[in-house]
């Protein structure tokens, strides 16, 4: 489906961070959106309650918002019916969270995605998009990474998100469901969680703080800043013919955890230091040390280039941390 602006869209995961990005760049591309936010008993709905366009659009009926969790099938079923297009992205997304709790990881994770690919194969929906992650890669074994890097999960998020991507190819191979992986490396950007890196660092440069405690400074990343993010996301939905494939997208630049905090500091001008700190470490087991993104199938087959530098993306960051000082606490409990 190349003409969006005809499309009936549901998006999960849309009050999180790069959801709510998401439904801001459906909404732009003219597609009417069902936004799909966690339900809490606050009735928040995330990151919306906070996107000038969202809130717009509610009122002129572009997007409507459906309250649920993806673990529960008989809902999925529901809120599935009647879209063209369902871009899979609610996940619990913890790694070192998901050591500590990787029943639910895989319930939401894995169990969340078969409900969406089932009601989706009941309910002839023509692309589903499942969102995958680089942490499925582990520690790059070759650079650049290509999709066919072999899988190595080093925490259960990690394994819980293989077994989304494994079930959503299953559903293409088994009963024809037109399903695509969709597989960012590390993005960043506003409305990100201050447990992230970039936010941690910059949120703390901007309070004053002179001493930056971080945990290891030496893993490599590879940063996209989370409007290229979210357009990559539009482009695959518009895209012929990908079903059954898996495409990721990167800068195809690793930087190390101190390198991209010295661009922080420099970004706003700050002559803090960052130190590591080992009891902010992850343990050697579960970090991942390098992923560095091959993002050609994504050029090639979508048309996909990040447009925003990281110094571009990291001043927006740090613009939009200067105007929340204090979080965007509706949008870190209700997400
Ligand atoms: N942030 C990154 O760098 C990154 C990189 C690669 C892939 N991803 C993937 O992108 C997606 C979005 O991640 P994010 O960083 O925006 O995280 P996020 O935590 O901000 O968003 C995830 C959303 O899923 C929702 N959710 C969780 N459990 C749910 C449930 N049971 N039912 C319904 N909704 C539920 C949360 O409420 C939240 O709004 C995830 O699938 C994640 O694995 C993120």
């Amino acid at each position: 489906m190349s003409d969006l602006s005809r499309a009936r869209v549901l998006i999960t995961g849309a009050g999180g961070f790069i959801g709510s990005h998401v439904v801001e760049a459906f909404l732009t591309a003219g597609a009417t959106v069902a936004a799909m936010v966690r339900y809490t008993s606050t009735g928040h709905r995330g990151h919306l309650d906070h996107s000038g366009e969202a809130l717009a659009a509610e009122r002129s009926g572009q997007l409507r918002i459906a309250l649920g969790d993806v673990t529960d099938p008989f809902q999925m079923d529901t809120v599935v019916a009647g879209h063209d297009i369902v871009v899979h992205m609610a996940a619990l997304i913890g790694i070192p969270h998901s050591c500590v709790a990787p029943a639910s990881h895989h319930a939401v994770n894995a169990g969340g995605t078969l409900n969406i690919l089932e009601a989706s194969r009941r309910h002839g929906v023509s692309r589903v998009i499942v969102t995958s992650t680089s942490e499925v890669y582990g520690t790059a074994q070759t650079v650049p990474m290509d999709e066919s890097h072999p899988l190595c999960p080093h925490s259960p998020y990690a394994a819980s998100k293989i077994a989304a991507d494994q079930l959503a190819l299953s559903f293409h191979r088994a009963y024809g469901l037109p399903v695509m992986i969709l597989r960012p490396f590390n993005t960043y950007g506003p409305r990100q969680s201050r447990r992230a890196v970039i936010p941690t660092i910059l949120a703390q440069v901007l309070a004053g703080v002179k001493t930056i405690e971080i945990g290891n400074l030496t893993p490599r990343r590879d940063m996209t800043f989370v409007e290229d993010t979210a357009r990559a996301f539009v482009l695959a939905a518009a895209a012929e013919g990908l079903e059954g494939e898996t495409v990721h997208f990167g800068s195809g630049e690793a930087l190390s955890i101190g390198e991209i905090a010295e661009h922080c500091l420099r970004t706003v001008g700050s002559d803090a230091r960052v130190v590591a700190v080992a009891e902010r470490e992850r343990t050697a087991d579960l970090e991942v040390d390098h992923l560095e993104c091959d993002a050609s199938k994504a050029k090639r087959t979508l048309g996909w280039e990040p447009r925003v530098s990281l110094d571009e993306g990291l001043r927006r960051t740090a613009d939009h941390l200067r105007a929340h000082p204090e979080g965007d606490r509706v949008g870190e409990y209700a997400v």
